[in-house]
């Protein structure tokens, strides 16, 4: 078996390619030239000083997620798709690219899903009506189903279903990180499909919530964040549930690897 779980002998004919891929061929990325691949190539930053590391480092462990004091400001269209662009770069299975976005930046519209998705159940003191409402702009994350690996599921046990989270979990991550580097908030939110079943949405369904904004029906929502900028400079000081949100040291996260 290949590392993508191909056994010998399966040809598998993957929907980007329109070709069938041979067991143990990886399969070649569909690399359209886009304009920030070339941008990155050409300006040769194949290679990072350590500066650079340090910069990456710094927005990393200074991102937190933002739920209050965003500025009313509506969030420039180039913000908005500089952020998405960073989604779009997140790594994805099989770089089947499966996550689809769907901006959400008329106050309006904010309001009116702030009003149906309440809270997440560990939260006891969240404001009534939850933290959608203080941002003044969501992107919801969702996974095209057509972009279906049903073949490989088939052959190995639902792949897709798994790996499909996956690829949207880590494009959220790249977005929080562009949005941090951007001196903007941002704060992942809890949204998935079997959601309606929780007291989270109010007993109301994705299509309920998200009505009027012609989501396809093969669409799967996956998560999505909401975002803006501050209204104050921010010190990166955040409490959540009264506590100063941190890390332990990393060695306590850490198992194996020599010394
Ligand atoms: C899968 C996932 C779902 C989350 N859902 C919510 C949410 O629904 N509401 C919320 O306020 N924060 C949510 N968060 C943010 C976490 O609460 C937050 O990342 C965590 O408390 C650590 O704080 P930090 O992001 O400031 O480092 C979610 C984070 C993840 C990874």
């Amino acid at each position: 078996m290949d590392s993508y779980g191909n056994n010998e002998g399966d040809a598998l004919r993957l929907p980007h390619e329109g070709r069938a891929v041979q067991a143990g061929e990886i399969p070649p990325v569909p690399c359209e030239s886009t304009e920030g691949r070339d941008r990155a190539i050409t300006s040769g930053c194949v290679g990072f000083t350590a500066e650079e590391a340090d910069v990456v480092r710094r927005v990393i462990q200074t991102r937190r997620s933002t739920r209050f004091g965003y500025s009313k400001q509506k969030v420039s269209r180039k913000d908005l798709l500089d952020i998405v662009e960073a989604g779009v770069y997140a790594p994805s299975g099989a770089n089947l690219q499966t996550c689809r976005f769907l901006i959400i930046d008329k106050p309006s519209d904010v309001q009116r899903i702030a009003k149906y998705r309440v809270s997440w159940p560990y939260i006891t003191k969240v404001p009534k009506g939850g933290i959608i409402k203080y941002a003044p702009a969501l992107i919801c994350v969702f996974s095209d189903t057509r972009i279906e690996m049903r073949s490989w599921s088939r052959h190995n046990g639902g792949v897709w279903e798994q790996l499909a989270p996956q690829d949207a979990a880590a494009a959220i991550e790249n977005m929080l990180l562009m949005a941090h580097a951007k001196n903007m908030g941002a704060c992942w939110v809890s949204a998935y499909q079997n959601m309606a079943l929780t007291s989270c949405l109010s007993g109301w369904t994705w299509g309920d919530v998200l009505k009027g904004h012609n989501v396809p029906p093969h669409f799967i929502i996956q998560g999505m964040i909401m975002l803006g900028y501050h209204a104050e400079p921010w010190r990166g000081e955040v409490k959540h549930q009264g506590k100063p949100v941190k890390r332990r040291p990393v060695n306590e996260y850490v198992i194996g690897g020599s010394t």
